[in-house]
This record gives C-alpha cells, sequence and structure tokens, in this order.
C-alpha cells in the first residue's frame, strides 16, 4: 500500500491539499485530526476531564469512531453511530483537543487505527506526526508550513464563511496556542521529518500547493521505478 504523509501545524493547507491530492490519485483521505476532535469531543460530552486517565481508558475502548468518504470529496464522521462531522469542528472543541490528544493512551489507541487503514488502503494521511510516527516509512512525506498572520486569516474566513463572528486576535492567539502545545508535548510531537519536503504555502494558492505536492509525488514515482523498486511504484488509477 502506498502512504503519503502530510504533516504541519494547523492551518497550514494540509487538509484542503490532503483532500485535494487524494481526489487526484484515487487514494483514501485519512484526517488524524479529526480522529483526536472526535475523541476530544466523546470526553466532552462524557464529562471527562483529561487528567482522568483510567475513565478514559474505558471510554476509549468502548468508543467507535466512523469515517465515511463523501461524494463531493469531504468525510463525514460518525462517533458511536452520531453524525459529528460539523461538532468536531466546534471552537470549544478546537479549544481542547491539543490536550486530549497529548495523552499517550489516546495516541496508542488512534496510531492502531490509522495503521490499520494504512494497511488496507492507499492513503493521503494528514497530521502532525504521520511521517515521524504513524507512517515513518512513507513513500512521501511533505510538511506543510505557513505564516502566522496568514493561518489565522484563513481561519477568519473559514469561521465567516459559517456564519459566526470571528476575532482575528483570538484566532492568532489560540493558533499559537495550539502550536506551542502540539510542538512541545512529550509524545509524538509536531516535528518535520528528516525525509519530508517542506512545503510553505504561505503565498501559493490551493490549486498551487497542490500541483506542487502532485509534482513531486510523479517525480519521486519516476525515480522509483527507474531503480526498479517495483515494491513501491503503483498506478494512480
Ligand atoms: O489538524 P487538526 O487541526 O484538525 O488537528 C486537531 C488537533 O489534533 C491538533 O491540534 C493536534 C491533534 N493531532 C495530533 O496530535 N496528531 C495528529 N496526527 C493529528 C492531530
Amino acid at each position: 500500500m502506498i502512504v503519503i504523509a502530510i504533516d504541519g501545524p494547523a492551518a497550514s493547507g494540509k487538509s484542503t491539499t490532503a483532500r485535494l491530492v487524494a481526489q487526484e490519485m484515487g487514494f483514501l483521505h485519512l484526517d488524524t485530526g479529526a480522529m483526536y476532535r472526535a475523541v476530544t469531543l466523546a470526553c466532552m460530552q462524557a464529562g471527562l476531564p483529561p487528567e482522568e486517565s483510567a475513565r478514559l481508558a474505558k471510554l476509549l475502548a468502548t468508543l467507535e469512531i466512523q469515517f465515511q468518504p463523501e461524494a463531493e470529496g469531504g468525510q463525514s464522521v460518525r462517533l458511536n453511530g452520531s453524525l459529528v462531522t460539523e461538532d468536531i469542528r466546534r471552537p470549544d472543541v478546537t479549544r481542547q483537543v491539543s490536550a486530549y490528544s497529548a495523552l499517550p493512551g489516546v495516541r496508542e489507541s488512534m496510531v492502531k487505527l490509522q495503521r490499520q487503514i494504512g494497511q488496507e488502503h492507499d492513503v493521503v494521511c494528514e497530521g502532525r506526526d504521520i511521517g515521524t510516527q504513524v507512517f515513518p516509512d512513507a513513500q512521501f512525506k511533505f510538511y506543510l508550513v505557513a505564516d502566522l498572520k496568514v493561518r489565522a486569516q484563513r481561519r477568519f474566513e473559514e469561521q465567516l464563511r459559517k456564519g459566526l463572528k470571528p476575532s482575528i486576535e483570538t484566532i492568532i492567539a489560540e493558533l499559537e496556542k495550539r502550536d506551542r502545545e502540539d510542538t512541545l508535548r512529550e509524545h509524538s510531537p509536531l516535528k518535520q521529518a528528516d525525509d519530508a519536503m517542506a512545503v510553505d504555502t504561505t503565498t501559493l494558492t490551493i490549486p498551487a500547493q497542490v500541483e506542487f505536492v502532485l509534482s513531486k509525488i510523479q517525480a519521486g514515482r519516476k525515480k522509483v521505478d527507474q531503480t526498479h523498486r517495483t515494491k513501491e511504484t503503483w498506478t494512480s488509477q
């Protein structure tokens, strides 16, 4: 199976790029952030703070998270059968997700699920630790970055489109906080893998960043073909 790993901080362009690259290649788009968000929502609904590790382990054991690709390229997320695609993006979930995703028990069960999916499908997998921990042998690794102000502006516009009344200052402060927590945590912190290609999307349009990633995959694929490492070759059909 082929794994294309896309890591990077929040609002760096990962999700859009991963979704469109997956669409183009006919691969599954695996949004691991959505998994951590679903766990966070479940804990919040159960009134379970991150400190309560024993109760949390019990909850994790009973949790069923399902992803379903949608016709227009997105994916719906279900938590124990209920549709939570919108709810996992709520600002209160976003504020809590770094605390829950830093817990080793949460990471262990999510990584297990991610690897299982990667064994069964060709995937474009996006997250924070995909190239470093989840799929260290991924055939292609990208690390997306962008200036904080540009990332904040993207989130601002996204929230406006959802009919919310966002504050750019609050978004900047929350992005900084989440970057700090995701980068400094003990287990599987956000980090560029040594063999990942960095892509700065600050001034790139969406089609340009998708085109860039696809062109690198195409070039890498040719190189692999030329060295006759047939195990690593594939067709996108
Ligand atoms: O990509 P996102 O903003 O939806 O991710 C939400 C949070 O989930 C992010 O702040 C940290 C966590 N996360 C993680 O710890 N590891 C991943 N592979 C993906 C996300």
